[in-house]
């Protein structure tokens, strides 16, 4: 009787019996409205959504996010104080419990803008902190996905050993080292070929890699 009450009282405190409620950020990096990263971020939107959970999207190009690290930002931080559109995307990263980032490859890289808010947003004091022993990361218990769209094949960037070090420099060096948990990072070779079959499947793909997200909350 003694274990029911406890296993109860367990379950009423975690909301067991309730739909799990997340907070979940998409960062979205691409200039064309209809491209296959701008259709990502919607259909994960929705798909969410529609499980209640909080979902909210920051298109780098639709909010004109300045991605130009400044003498004044680097200032203004010095004396204690956070540019405001530097706080407003803080804010919004803060309250996440789930970051999904959407970006094209570009150069094998960011393109300039997701570059340029990973500078001024992840910023020192804020996402992670320098110490004697070394860097201290500030973003722990937050859990990222990357989707990367590309125009060449995934065999193309293996033989060189590339997607290995996409995963590395691109999730585990900037999310990792502050501090979230990289869940997956998925990559969609040749996304300007891609038929609606192929695409089809590539949302499919997109959609499981959330799957472990949603478990893993219940525990
Ligand atoms: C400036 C620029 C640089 C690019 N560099 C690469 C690259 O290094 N590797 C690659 O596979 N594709 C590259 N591409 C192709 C894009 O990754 C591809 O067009 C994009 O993923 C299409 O995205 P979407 O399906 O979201 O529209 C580049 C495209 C542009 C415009």
């Amino acid at each position: 009787m003694f274990v029911f009450l406890v296993l109860l009282e367990v379950a009423r405190k975690h909301n067991f019996n309730e739909p799990i409620s997340m907070n979940h950020l998409i960062i979205t990096a691409h200039p064309s409205e209809n491209s296959f990263s701008n259709y990502l971020s919607q259909s994960i939107y929705e798909f969410h959504k529609n499980k209640a959970w909080t979902v909210t999207v920051r298109d780098l190009y639709k909010i004109e996010f300045n991605p130009v690290l400044s003498p004044n930002d680097l200032k203004m931080m010095k004396l204690g104080q956070t540019p405001f559109d530097i706080q407003r995307e803080q804010n919004y990263l803060s309250a996440a419990d789930l970051i999904t980032v959407i970006y094209p490859l570009w150069w094998a890289g960011f393109p300039a803008i997701l570059k340029g808010y990973i500078d001024r947003v992840l910023t020192n004091g804020f996402a992670f902190r320098y110490t004697e022993n070394g860097p201290v990361p500030l973003m722990k218990g937050q859990q990222v996905i990357l989707h990367t769209t590309m125009g060449n094949t995934v065999e193309e960037y293996e033989a060189k050993g590339l997607i290995e070090a996409f995963r590395r420099s691109q999730g585990d060096e900037i999310f990792g080292y502050c501090g979230m948990e990289v869940i997956d990072h998925l990559f969609y070779p040749q996304i300007t070929l891609a038929d609606e079959n192929r695409r089809n499947h590539f949302l499919e793909m997109a959609l499981e890699a959330y799957q472990p997200v949603q478990t893993s909350r219940l525990f």
